[in-house]
């Protein structure tokens, strides 16, 4: 048994991207995984409702990956959500197509971990800020696996932006191959982002 993978990217500067470009070097060609990188295909934000809604039905696991700008998504992550999340397809009484799928979320963000504590600068957890798209995939009908974080993109030399990419590949193939339940992942007491990088040493 294999999952089908769909990366959802949304980088708007990518030419001056460190983190993501390594990050998508490591998983655009992995078999099993299919990238869609939505700034170059909608640089417009004309997004192809048609075309990206057969995509998520083809596929069993989203993965969200961008950047963390202001808490949140690049806006055409979230253009694209308000377009292709239609009700009657992702949602009311008709809209079954993403039940049972499972979507997860890859961003980098420029504050350390212990910034994204309630005693720290951000005074919230990535988790906590991330609950509306969790509630989202939710609505939909799917599971929320816990975020793979990069955090303190600032402080990252090559090396260690290299370790990075290489233990979201590793997380992407254990969710491939199915080496994990997502329920196990999210009954651990460990913080959301460590639960998702276990998967990177299974
Ligand atoms: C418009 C904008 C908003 C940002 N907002 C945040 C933020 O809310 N939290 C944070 O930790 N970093 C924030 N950052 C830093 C980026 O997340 C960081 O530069 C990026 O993840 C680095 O990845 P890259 O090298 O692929 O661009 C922001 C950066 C920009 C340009």
């Amino acid at each position: 048994m294999s999952r089908k993978i769909l990366v959802l990217f949304a980088h708007p500067a990518l030419q001056r991207s460190r983190v993501h470009k390594a990050l998508v070097a490591a998983v655009h060609d992995l078999e099993g995984v299919t990238f869609n990188d939505l700034y170059e295909l909608y640089p417009d934000f004309m997004v192809d409702v048609d075309r990206e809604q057969t995509l998520l039905r083809e596929h069993d696991l989203m993965v969200l990956q961008h950047p963390f700008y202001w808490y949140s998504s690049p806006a055409l992550m979230k253009e694209w959500m308000d377009l292709v999340l239609e009700h009657g397809f992702a949602y009311g009484r008709h809209g079954t197509a993403l039940v049972g799928k499972t979507m997860m979320v890859a961003i980098s963000a420029g504050g350390r971990e212990t910034a994204y504590r309630e005693e720290g600068l951000n005074h919230y957890t990535i988790a906590e800020l991330l609950r509306p798209v969790e509630q989202t995939a939710r609505l939909c009908g799917m599971s929320w696996l816990p975020p793979f974080v990069v955090h303190g993109t600032h402080l990252l030399d090559d090396h260690a932006t290299a370790r990075e990419a290489e233990d979201y590949r590793r997380v992407l193939i254990a969710l491939r191959d199915e080496a994990v339940d997502p329920a196990a992942l999210t009954a651990t007491t460990a913080s959301s982002s460590e639960r998702i990088r276990s998967l990177a040493s299974t």
